[in-house]
């Protein structure tokens, strides 16, 4: 097969939900469609419940279970699908929002009873940061839910975004029937079948004023259902596949994940819609996949469990060209080459060594250090892709060395922890202070327990009462210096170097901005 035929069999995407939305659901479905898994039950959630906040051993049991599920590889009508998982507890949402700078798509589901949350509200955020085009789920409709058109009208408000309905749902909880769909014309009935793939009963309706209509869902359903496809083609213009494909117009399904209730419809509509693999930025130019030389970037690195080997596996999205095990890459940052004997590709649920990978695909490279987030590894160009930012964190506590005899360790354990993205480091330019940032409370306590465990080094956390680490910038360099002169009690450094303003309140950075307008303040950086 050649390059360009590789690359436009892929479709690499993740799922976005609140937790249980049904992300776990879904995914197993679409595992199940694949024939990637044979039975229900084979996805382990990634979720870490609340009581885990003190249970060491379930979240070093859940970093287990998250390698294993972090990317999973699926055929599907003769296309190659790559599903990259996202931690579903809010606390890592950072490592979620990484993980969507290597898809090239994302489904989000919604749960019918609670409409849009907060969690998807942000990972839309994020998506919309590159335009990211995205198919909606709405779950969960064999539950009592809210009215479809109230839900579609909360979608397009909250997360600024057009919707075109491709199914609609006959009834709810327990008086749903199915679907029809808009997409293919198709009257699909809801039987509830939890654990097989069976398929679900389709009936051929051209025209909706049919009498067989009647016949299948009852005469009140029937007028129901005519009265709603009428308004829903009055108000919504048929679906512009390039407007899904800006990230501008959302294409909707509804279904039931756990009922394996129009799973297919969407997964259908996904692999004739969604894009391939495409062009990606560096500080240089546009890298385009079909070029013969391999590019591609670091979204994710995880640790190995085991303490005793200090390997960690870095996860590689593949953009340009074709990745070859044993063959020798640029890595920028470094300036050396480095060599990846036992590269490993994901399919479904197992590891496998790899000897080549295409564009869309996702490598995981054994590396004893050499690698972070953001680094970018070439044959030889220089250019960094962008877009892999790290976000202001909204948690913050300064670090209390509890060892002097120690001291080396914790800042080689802190370092190596905030390499993996664990977490953001910030050291105060006055008195040299160190300060973690997370965007969640379970952090702390994952980076203290591993502190200890993986480098002998006790800590203590110290709460601050701190807004936002924006980082800060100005075309004109008096300005900065003025700035940082005025403010240098509140003045830090990431640990690339760069200049941080630690906001006290959102009222004071406010101030602050209005006083500096010479200054610009950004609440994300690029790695
Ligand atoms: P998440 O990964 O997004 O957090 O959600 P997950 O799939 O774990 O689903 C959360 C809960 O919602 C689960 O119930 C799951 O069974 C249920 N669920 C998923 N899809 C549907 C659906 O279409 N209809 C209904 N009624 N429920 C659905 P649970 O009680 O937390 O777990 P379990 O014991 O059922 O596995």
């Amino acid at each position: 097969m050649s390059l360009i035929e590789e690359i436009n069999r892929r479709k690499t995407f993740g799922i976005i939900s609140h937790p249980d939305a049904g992300k776990t659901t879904l995914t197993e479905k679409l595992l199940l469609f694949g024939g990637a898994i044979k039975t229900a039950g084979a996805v382990k959630s990634n979720k870490i419940t609340q009581h885990a906040t003190s249970d060491f051993m379930e979240i070093e049991k859940q970093r287990g279970i998250s390698v294993s599920t972090s990317v999973m590889g699926f055929e599907y009508k003769g296309l190659k699908l790559n599903l990259l998982d996202t931690p579903g507890h809010q606390d890592f949402a950072e490592d979620t929002y990484r993980t969507l700078t290597a898809v090239d798509s994302v489904v989000m589901i919604i749960d019918c009873v609670k409409g849009v949350e907060t969690q998807t509200e942000k990972l839309m955020e994020v998506c919309r940061m590159r335009n990211t085009p995205v198919i909606s789920f709405i779950n969960k409709l064999d539950r009592e839910g809210r009215d479809p058109y109230e839900l579609l009208d909360e979608i397009e408000e909250k997360l600024t975004i057009k919707v075109r309905p491709l199914s609609w749902p006959i009834g709810m909880g327990k008086s749903f029937k199915g679907v029809y769909s808009l997409f293919n014309k198709k009257l699909i009935l809801f039987k509830g079948s939890k654990t097989q793939i069976d398929r679900n009963e389709f009936v051929e309706i051209e025209n909706i004023q049919s009498k067989r209509l009647e016949v299948h869902i009852g005469k009140d359903e029937a007028a129901q259902l005519r009265e709603d496809v009428e308004l829903i083609e009055g108000i919504y213009p048929e679906l512009d596949v390039d407007d899904y494909l800006s990230g501008d117009l959302a294409p909707v399904f509804f279904g039931s994940a756990v009922n394996n209730f129009g799973v297919q419809e969407l997964l259908d509509c996904f692999v004739e819609i969604a894009p391939v693999p495409g062009a990606r930025h560096t500080e240089l130019r546009k890298v385009g996949p079909e070029e013969n030389v391999f590019s591609g970037f670091v979204f994710k690195i995880h640790a190995n469990i085991d303490p005793r080997h200090r390997n960690r596996i870095a996860f590689v999205r593949v953009c340009s060209g074709k990745f070859e095990r044993k063959k020798n890459y640029f890595h920028i940052r470094q300036e050396k080459n480095l060599r990846f004997s036992n590269a490993t590709a994901f399919m479904a649920q197992n590891k496998e060594t790899i000897d080549e990978a295409f564009p869309g695909d996702i490598v995981g490279l054994y590396d004893t250090g050499n690698l972070k987030i953001g680094d970018t590894l070439t044959e030889g160009e220089r250019g960094i892709f962008k877009g892999i930012p790290s976000f202001s964190p909204e948690i913050f506590k300064e670090v209390e060395n509890l060892d002097a005899m120690k001291s080396k360790q914790l800042d080689k354990g802190l370092r190596q922890l905030m390499d993996e993205g664990v977490a953001q480091l910030f050291t105060f330019e006055m008195g040299s202070r160190k300060v973690v940032g997370t965007v969640g409370q379970l952090q702390f306590e994952v980076i203290q327990h591993r502190l200890k465990h993986e480098y002998g080094a006790t800590c203590r956390f110290r709460s601050l009462n701190l807004y936002k680490a924006c980082w800060i910038t100005s075309e004109d360099k008096k300005n900065l210096d003025e700035f940082v002169k005025s403010k240098y009690r509140h003045i830090a450094r990431d640990k690339e170097g760069k200049l941080v303003f630690m906001a006290e309140t959102r009222q004071w950075l406010l101030m602050v901005q209005d006083n500096f307008p010479g200054v610009d303040f950004h609440f994300t950086s690029e790695h």
